[in-house]
């Protein structure tokens, strides 16, 4: 089969995304697959990359980017945009569009708004091209860390405090649009944690200690996104565990912890990416706990009705109960990466997890 890895794109994890690409074209089984690698450049332009896993690495502490590797900085890539047809086209400006040939599934290894949200997946559907990973819906819960909460709220899912505050509170009331925070950390306690509400690998996120910061913090997150969820410090231990979709349905993997990390504030994008901090796999947990998590992931995974693939992260609080901090439909997704490295742990490596994932699409 033929597969368009796509990868990049238009939001802040731009960058992670060409990593988890580079990764994924570094090991997928050439033999059985032809691969098509399409990036979307940083302002939205989808370009054929270079095929060059080597390129889409970290190099003196600086993330790859599609603007590197596009083979050509004019033109474009046009996907199939009907059903029945599968050809995927590149045009360059006063030349006749050159067909790429025929692809028969997408693996689109795209992180934040813009390509796990639901947004590619809507185009891919009313292509009639399949595709890793979740549908529109499940992206677009997954993304949006409000009704991500409020999806696992009514499925009896355990959360944390929160609150949100809307586009539009902003606009006509943005005194009330504080108090609404301030009223939240009196009552639930400082820190707590600013975030975009629609937003990934924690970027945007500040955590503020008291009223002092918070106007800052709120302009940050706004500038990813206008609506923004504030949510309490939750104190215990951050655990994650993967779900990956089997023949007979989905199944967890062993957990993992994620230990706090020196030198920064929380598990932040530069404790994430440049400095690996790393977590430890299996998590040290009690077989109880283990079953715990794994039990909730599953139902996470049901919840959101994801397809595919999702990691969630928790936190085991200090009275012993687990919290789904949230999920991710397209986890970061290198070889050292946390889900990848829950399967490897789980008994499924990482070529093969690629493999599952691609079969599962065309299935
Ligand atoms: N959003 C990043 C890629 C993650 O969840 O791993
Ligand atoms: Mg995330």
């Amino acid at each position: 089969p033929r597969v368009a890895v796509v990868f990049g794109g238009r939001n802040s994890e731009h960058q992670i995304s060409v990593l988890t690409a580079g990764a994924v074209l570094g090991a997928i089984d050439r033999e059985k697959y032809e691969v098509l690698p399409i990036g979307i450049t940083a302002d939205g332009r989808w370009a054929l990359a270079a095929d060059d896993p080597a390129r889409m690495a970290i190099e003196d502490r600086k993330l790859p980017t599609v603007e590197q590797l596009s083979e050509s900085d004019t033109g474009g890539v046009q996907l199939p945009l009907s059903p029945g047809s599968r050809e995927v086209v590149h045009t360059e400006p006063g030349q006749m569009p050159k067909a790429l040939g025929e692809i028969d599934v997408v693996f689109p290894v795209l992180h934040g708004p813009y390509g796990e949200d639901g947004t590619l997946q809507g185009l891919l559907e009313l292509a009639g091209v399949p595709y890793v990973g979740s549908g529109v819906l499940s992206s677009a819960v997954g993304m949006d860390k409000e009704y991500m909460k409020r999806i696992f709220t009514s499925f009896g899912l355990p959360v944390g405090p929160y609150v949100t505050v809307r586009p539009r509170e902003w606009e006509t009331d943005p005194a009330a649009a504080r108090k609404k925070i301030v009223d939240f950390a009196s009552e639930n306690g400082w820190p707590v944690f600013i975030k975009p509400a629609r937003a990934g690998s924690s970027v945007g996120i500040t955590k503020v200690d008291d009223l002092g910061g918070m106007e800052e913090a709120v302009e940050t997150a706004r500038r990813h996104d206008p609506k923004i969820i504030v949510e309490s410090l939750l104190r215990g231990r951050e655990i994650e565990c993967g779900v990956l979709e089997f023949e007979d349905g989905p199944r967890a993997s062993v957990p993992a912890e994620i230990p706090p990390v020196s030198d920064h504030d929380f598990y932040d994008f530069d404790a994430k990416y440049i400095d690996s901090a790393s977590g430890i796999v299996p998590a040290p947990l009690t077989d109880q706990e283990t079953a715990r998590v794994q039990e909730l992931a599953v139902r996470a995974f049901e919840a959101a009705s994801c397809e595919g693939l999702v990691r969630a992260d928790f936190f085991l609080c200090e009275d012993g109960e687990f919290v789904i901090n949230e999920i991710n439909t397209m986890p970061g997704f290198t070889p050292i990466s946390m889900y990848p490295r829950m399967w490897h742990e789980s008994g499924v490596s990482y070529p093969e997890l690629i493999d599952r994932l691609i079969q599962s699409a065309l299935n």
